[in-house]
């Protein structure tokens, strides 16, 4: 029996979005210290919208599922709206993620709203 969604198994196969963007607007890192998993996320913000978005995520099948389905979401959105994007979307988006993989989502909303923070900061000083 498969624990996760075909929809997780998908994202999990063919993740869209993976990699770096060398001339990023933004960039959020997170990790979590018990499962030792890390995910990076980078954006690029064109008239306050995300215009690109990629990730690299050294974690476990959820947590790449998760990155992945995270930057399908995330693009095209404005920067308010995709500081709203919470976990429970991540995994909504994905038909559910079974309880002990409810953190793997956390990791990559977080990271988003890190990456917009930078963002702002970096903005901000020039
Ligand atoms: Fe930690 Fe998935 S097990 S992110």
């Amino acid at each position: 029996m498969n624990m996760y969604s075909e929809k997780v198994m998908d994202h999990f196969k063919n993740p869209r979005n993976v990699g770096e963007l060398k001339d990023a607007d933004g960039v959020g890192t997170v990790g979590n210290p018990i499962c030792g998993d890390v995910m990076t996320i980078y954006i690029k913000v064109k008239d306050n919208i995300i215009s690109d978005v990629k990730f690299k995520t050294f974690g476990c099948a959820a947590a790449i599922a998760t990155s992945s389905i995270m930057t399908e979401i995330a693009k095209g959105k404005t920067l308010e709206e995709a500081e709203k994007i919470t976990k429970a979307d991540v995994a909504s988006n994905l038909d559910g993620l079974p309880p002990q993989k409810m953190h793997c989502s956390n990791l990559s909303s977080d990271a988003l709203h890190l990456a917009i923070e930078n963002y702002r900061k970096t903005k901000e000083k020039k």
